[in-house]
């Protein structure tokens, strides 16, 4: 039997941490009817979607992850448009892991399968290998939602370095996005929020030292509509080789595009990175 659209509002808005945070997938809402709204003045899916759907050589992937799922935005959306992917969908909450079930039911989808569980240190050396993983704004809450006993806030760099090591051997591509505030608490920020420069500096010391080689960056930009611009290729070779050389133009880069008005959400960049463990690279 299939799920109401009742019955999916009461898992999607189930007042949790994470709840009421992506849109339902454009093909969801065209069947059902069924939309939520969410103000994406503050935090989206929308913009992400397009750099996603831009950026993404889907000639290179077969098999993709979407860790941090949440109600599925991303990993649905991708699923129903390109049924030659393979899609797997990591999700800790259990309500939302049953809100992409269900989905998955309804529209028959077969190219999808959705795991109720944390990707943790521990859970990611079981993960079946992928040709992308899909990051976005997790990593920020290890220590929080998740390795409480691996990680406090003194020791998430470190903490950062071996976890993104490790996913280094889980997948040739990923797509990497997280909030500077640790757990999301902006007591707690790991990168002040101002330092946009410092944010991807803090990124490229973290991917440099845990095996990944940063592709291309994006940071948004606001256009009438949130939309993210690709940074300068000559900071990204700078980034990768030392990453404290990219400083002075990463300061300057920034200098040009005020987005001191954006939310903290819209401050985060977005990093598409290359394992170097896949590639032949050197550890
Ligand atoms: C801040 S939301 C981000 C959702 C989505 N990735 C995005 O950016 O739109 C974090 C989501 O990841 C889930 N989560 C947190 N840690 C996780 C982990 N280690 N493995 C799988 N899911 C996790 C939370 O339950 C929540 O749904």
């Amino acid at each position: 039997m299939t799920a109401t659209v009742k019955e999916l509002e009461k898992l999607y808005f189930d007042g949790t941490k994470h709840a009421v945070y992506q849109n339902i997938p454009a093909f969801v809402q065209n069947a059902l009817g069924y939309s939520v709204e969410i103000n994406e003045t503050w935090r989206g899916d929308t913009a992400r979607y397009h750099n996603l759907l831009q950026n993404l050589n889907l000639d290179q992937i077969s098999v993709l992850g979407d860790i941090g799922a949440n109600t599925g935005f991303f990993s649905l959306s991708l699923a129903h448009r390109f049924p030659h992917l393979k899609v797997f969908a990591y999700e800790g909450n259990n309500n939302h892991h049953r809100f992409i079930s269900q989905i998955i039911k309804m529209f028959g989808l077969k190219n999808i399968e959705v795991k109720n569980l944390f990707v943790d240190m521990k859970g990611l050396e079981d993960l079946p290998q992928h040709d992308c993983l899909l990051n976005y704004n997790v990593l920020h809450h290890a220590g929080v939602d998740f390795d409480r006993d691996l990680v406090s806030f003194d020791s998430y760099t470190g903490y950062a370095v071996e976890y993104l090591k490790k996913l280094s051997k889980k997948a040739t591509y990923m797509i990497f996005q997280m909030g500077f505030n640790w757990g999301g608490n902006k007591a707690r920020p790991l990168v002040p929020v101002d330092y946009d420069a410092v944010k991807v500096l803090f990124m490229g010391k973290i991917f440099q030292q845990s095996n990944w080689e940063i592709d291309r960056i994006f940071t948004v930009r606001h256009t009438g509509e949130f939309e993210y611009f690709k940074i300068d290729a000559s900071i990204i070779r700078k980034l990768n080789i030392k990453p404290s050389d990219a400083r002075g133009d990463l300061v300057d880069y920034y200098s040009k595009y005020d987005i001191s008005s954006f939310s903290e959400f819209y401050r985060r960049p977005l990093f598409y990175c290359r394992s170097r463990d896949k590639s032949g690279y050197a550890e």
